[in-house]
């Protein structure tokens, strides 16, 4: 089939790639010419494991194309997968400019039927609004062109976007025009291995499932991020109880890792975007005002910890921090726990030493501002001279370091392990103080 995506982001590449994997002819478009400058030159714009060797292969077979060119690439595909960003407004709500603006530029152009495809993560009743923007363009240049418009949310996770896109729980495709659920049933036939992993249902239902999905596991992470606090308290182990409710199938051991809150690109603004739209209609969303609420406090727990063990005044104090990235296995800074904490440390007097495998470009961009952040080459290079350890996204490189080195290079062996990746008796026995989440220290 002939694809385009309109938008060359996570969800755009991604999408377009692992398409063209499975024999689609894909047009991937953008309006940004650096990222499409860099595609073409053989280049990933962004880090995510595995993904350059899809698109690599498929721009060599002649299945994939990037593009900024408009015309060309509207004309291309029969299917227009819409996939561009839905930033949060300043009342929180989904800013939808730019899914209009696609819309829009896909009304001015089309000559033949064409299937458009909500990809990006829009509020319920956005279909309607980009079938509106295509019937108005269609009209103005009194063009009769037949289209569908259907919702497809995505539900990749950045760092294992190739595999969750490849092998997907479900698809989701809201549709109510016939034709067009036949052809999103066959253009996503090689990736259900059943076909009951494709389901259909009105657009609606579709747009809001994907706002539910998101808030349900963000809403697993504050519970659990807020029993830590109590288990702190309580002298509990949050480890042991996450544990011990994960194997009960009814609850499943999936996002339930207490830590230092969650970030990036789509739960915090998919929880206020939930929330602003029940606003809207009179319905205060309780939970989820309070998920909200817990986060941003559970992003300055290891703030907390570290003021309560060295002081308010931070000044003279430099700590070593590991992991930028809001999550493992991505550059992606976006919500990063990682600048609240540097900007609460920095705030207090303290200088940084940070390390993190692939995002300290992108951190460095955001961190601008800020004084007193330095970055490492090496993780261990930060150790040296440091007051203390502070680790904050849990890259694997990170689990089992050189425990002696830490000892030795810290000014003291002090260690805040904002995502629990050490055991707290192994830490005791080594002679360091760790200060985990929600683990009795
Ligand atoms: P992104 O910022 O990485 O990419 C969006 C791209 O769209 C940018 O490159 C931008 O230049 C381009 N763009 C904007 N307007 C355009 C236009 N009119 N024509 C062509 N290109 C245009 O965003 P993303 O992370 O890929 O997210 C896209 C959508 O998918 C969002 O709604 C997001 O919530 C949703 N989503 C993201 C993820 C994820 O893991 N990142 C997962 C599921 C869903
Ligand atoms: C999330 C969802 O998992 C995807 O299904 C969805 O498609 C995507 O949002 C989206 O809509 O964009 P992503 O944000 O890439 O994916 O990453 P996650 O793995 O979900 O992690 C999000 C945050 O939660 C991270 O900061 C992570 O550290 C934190 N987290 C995750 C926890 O604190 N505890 C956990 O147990 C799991």
């Amino acid at each position: 089939m002939k694809v385009t995506t309109i938008g060359t982001g996570y969800v755009g590449l991604v999408t377009g790639a692992c398409l063209a994997e499975m024999g689609n002819h894909v047009v991937c478009l953008d309006v940004n010419a650096e990222k499409i400058r860099i595609l073409n030159e053989g280049g990933i714009p962004i880090h995510e494991p595995g993904l350059d060797a899809v698109v690599k292969r498929n721009v060599e077979a002649g299945r994939l194309q990037f593009t900024t060119d408009v015309d060309a690439a509207v004309n291309h595909g029969t299917i227009l997968f819409i996939a561009v960003g839905t930033p949060p407004g300043e009342d929180g709500s989904a800013d939808l400019q730019y899914v209009l603006a696609a819309a829009r530029s896909i009304g001015q152009r089309m000559t033949d039927y064409k299937v458009v495809v909500d990809k990006s993560t829009v509020p319920v009743g956005t279909a309607d609004k980009v079938r509106a923007a295509i019937a108005e363009e269609l009209a103005r240049r009194d063009a009769k062109v037949g289209f569908a418009v259907v919702s497809n949310p995505e539900f990749l996770k950045e760092g294992a976007a190739i595999e969750d896109f490849m092998k997907p729980d479900r698809i989701v495709v809201g549709s109510d025009d016939e034709q067009a659920t036949l052809m999103m049933r066959a253009l996503y036939a090689p990736f259900t291995r059943s076909h009951d992993r494709l389901f259909v249902m009105d657009v609606r239902s579709a747009e809001f499932t994907k706002y539910a999905a998101n808030a349900m596991l963000a809403t697993r992470i504050s519970f659990m991020n807020e029993l830590a606090l109590l288990a702190e308290k309580v002298g509990a182990d949050i480890e042991l109880v996450r544990r011990g409710i994960g194997s009960d199938p009814r609850i499943g051991y999936q996002f339930l890792y207490a830590g230092a809150g969650y970030g990036g690109s789509c739960f915090p603004k998919d929880v206020k975007a939930l929330v602003r739209t029940g606003r809207e209609h009179d319905q205060e969303l309780k939970v989820l005002n309070a998920v909200e609420e817990a986060n941003d406090r559970q992003k300055l727990v290891l703030v907390d910890k570290i003021v309560a063990r060295f002081g308010e005044d931070l000044a003279g104090k430099r700590f070593a921090l590991w992991g930028l990235a809001f999550k493992p296995n991505t550059d992606d800074m976006r919500e990063a726990p990682s600048l609240v904490i540097i900007e609460e440390l920095v705030k207090r007097g303290a200088a940084i030493a940070a390390y993190d495998p692939v995002a300290m470009s992108e951190a460095s961009k955001m961190l601008a501002q800020v004084q007193g952040v330095s970055f490492c080459e090496r993780a261990e290079h930060a150790l040296a001279d440091s007051d203390a350890l502070v680790i904050v996204t849990e890259w694997k490189e990170f689990r089992t370091p050189d425990f002696d080195r830490i000892k030795s290079e810290l000014k003291q062996p002090v260690v805040f392990d904002g995502r629990n990746l050490y055991e707290p008796a192994l830490m005791s026995t080594l002679g360091i103080e760790h200060h985990a989440i929600g683990r009795g220290t």
